[in-house]
């Protein structure tokens, strides 16, 4: 086992803890005045929202994310992988689902980072036919550069224009760095 921190493998810092921290208390109060009185909730009964974090790579932000809404939430877990390749460009597929039914509820769709589109689609398209009152999507990074399908994304934390492999704040490269505090690149030794 290597002795070097996971800090010192990384090249450069790309989105800080302080910048990531104030950022997503943006979101959160953002978040809870529209789904406030007069704003986007649609659920008939007056439910409170289900955020659902998508595993692995959301964790971390969920769970900074919600400490950040000072309404009432109520918040879910699933897991999907993407095995895109050559002849299935974009497959994903489900590991394991939600607890509870979304019929009828309004459903906030948390990502850490949403890249060709793929997996969020499957999540939308996938939750749609469940029939819920509304369904978002909230991304701390909106990668657009590789964006392969057209994915509608009502809250983000930070667009990334450059094609680079980021790491850190839940993101891995081969299932390392989530534990990182911040987001930055790797230093090439690392990637290989
Ligand atoms: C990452 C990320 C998103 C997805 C985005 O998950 O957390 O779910 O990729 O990519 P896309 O827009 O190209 O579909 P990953 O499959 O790496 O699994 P992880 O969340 O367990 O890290």
């Amino acid at each position: 086992m290597s002795d070097r921190t996971i800090e010192e493998r990384i090249e450069k810092v790309l989105f800080s803890e302080q910048a990531i921290h104030a950022r997503t208390h943006e979101l959160g109060t953002r978040i809870a005045q529209d789904y406030g009185p007069g704003g986007c909730a649609r659920d008939t009964q007056g439910r409170p929202p289900i955020l659902v974090c998508v595993l692995h790579g959301a964790l971390v932000f969920m769970a900074d994310l919600v400490r950040q809404i000072p309404t009432e939430i109520e918040y879910d877990f699933i897991c999907v992988s993407s095995y895109g390749n050559g002849t299935s460009p974009g497959a994903v597929s489900l590991i394991k689902d939600l607890e509870r039914p979304i019929k009828g509820r309004d459903v906030l769709i948390v990502e850490d980072i949403i890249d060709t589109g793929y997996t969020i689609d499957y999540l939308t398209r996938g939750f749609a036919a469940r029939d819920p009152a509304s369904i978002r999507v909230c991304t701390l990074i909106n990668k657009v550069v590789r964006r392969e399908t057209s994915v509608e994304v009502d809250y983000v934390g930070f667009r990334l224009e450059e094609d680079t492999f980021i790491v850190g704040y839940g993101m891995d490269y081969a299932e390392l760095y989530r534990n990182l505090p911040y987001i930055g690149l790797l230093k090439p030794e690392y990637t290989r």
